[in-house]
């Protein structure tokens, strides 16, 4: 980081609703098989909010949980940043609804949207605002609903998605570990990879739109699959070398979990070797800009993550967007 003081995750926290969903019920729902599921992309079973959760509960059950394993009262936190691409609604923005839930009443709340990407462009959000001295207390959530934006007829894309959500507080540090530093880049000329064509200012809701479906989400799985593998790579890559570091010194990579395979091809592209992956997509599929902050959290509950490792967080996403940072624990 350039600025003079550095932030440090102080707490985490996550949050998987109840409901699981099994590759064997979409058997039941769709032309589709367990095996073929696993094997294309490692995803056993995902969680699904009852009716009536929304993004934002997902994100307070998150945001509650980092609060009581960073030992930091709600009133304490000046910055909520949400990153979302499925909100309670258009406006007002999930963190606000989160801020109120928690009685944060002094923070100051927005929601990020990055979509896939979006928990590491938030950290970088929060990270710099808290070494400018502007704030000193951040809760940082990725929270996603997908299961309200997929097209339960559409094979190819409602077996990836699952809802969830994770948070981390963060925290000037006068140590020398914390958040050492963020790549990120956009390429806007991918936007029609991934999509949720209607329901924005685009193609508002009408009956016409629901009916040609367009309010779901749509993928082109191929192109996506190629770039989530070159970009991912890269960007751990590019965040080690701005860091002075190199593969050899990394801990563990905590990738965005899309596809096993995906997660599978990066490790061989930077030769790490697969125990260094954190790799949760079987149980919770693809929750967008939740997933690594949700393994993040497991694997310190599992106690996999131990003070001085290198931790490499990296994102690729809708936009096309993407992001890596590298974390000294
Ligand atoms: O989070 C944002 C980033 N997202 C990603 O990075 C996702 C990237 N993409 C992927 O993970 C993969 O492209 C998919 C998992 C979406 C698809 O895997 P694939 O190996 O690329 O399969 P494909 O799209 O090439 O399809 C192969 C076949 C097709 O049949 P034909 O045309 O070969 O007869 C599909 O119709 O598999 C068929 N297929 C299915 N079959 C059974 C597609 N979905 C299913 C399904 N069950 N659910």
């Amino acid at each position: 980081m350039h600025g003079q003081i550095r932030t440090a995750v102080v707490g985490t926290g996550s949050y998987l609703p109840e409901k699981v969903l099994t590759n064997a019920d979409l058997e039941r729902m769709v032309d589709t098989t367990d095996e073929w599921i696993q094997t294309r992309t490692g995803i056993k079973e995902r969680h699904i909010a009852s009716p009536d959760e929304a993004t934002s509960d997902l994100a307070t059950q998150a945001a509650s949980r980092a609060l009581e394993s960073a030992n930091v009262e709600a009133g304490e936190v000046d910055l909520i940043i949400v990153a979302t691409c499925t909100p309670d609604m258009l406006l007002p923005a999930t963190a606000c609804i989160v801020q109120h839930n928690i009685k944060a009443h002094k923070a100051v709340a927005f929601d990020l949207e990055a979509a896939c990407s979006g928990f590491i462009y938030a950290l970088s959000v929060a990270s710099n605002l808290i070494s400018s001295g502007i704030y000193h207390t951040a809760l940082i959530i990725g929270a996603e609903t997908f299961s309200r934006f997929i097209d339960w007829k559409d094979r190819s894309t409602c077996v990836l998605l699952g809802d969830g959500a994770g948070a981390v507080v963060l925290r000037a540090t006068p140590k020398s570990n914390g958040l050492l530093d963020f790549y990120l880049g956009a390429d806007g000329g991918g936007a029609e990879y991934m999509k949720i064509p209607a329901g924005g200012s685009r193609l508002p809701a009408s009956h016409d739109v629901i009916n040609q479906r367009l309010h779901y989400f749509q993928m082109r799985g191929n192109e996506t699959f190629k770039a989530a593998i070159k970009l991912m790579s890269y960007s751990t890559k590019r965040v080690l070398k701005q860091s002075g570091l190199s593969i050899a010194d990394v801990d563990y990579l905590i990738p965005h979990q899309a596809n096993v395979r995906i997660m599978e091809a990066v490790a061989k592209r930077l030769s790490l070797p697969l125990d260094k992956i954190i790799i949760n997509i079987q149980s919770c599929g693809n929750t967008s800009a939740a997933t690594i902050p949700i393994a993040l959290d497991q694997a310190v509950q599992e106690g996999k993550i131990a003070d001085g490792n290198l931790i490499v967080l990296v994102s690729f996403g809708a936009g096309l967007t993407w992001g890596a940072c590298a974390i000294k624990w």
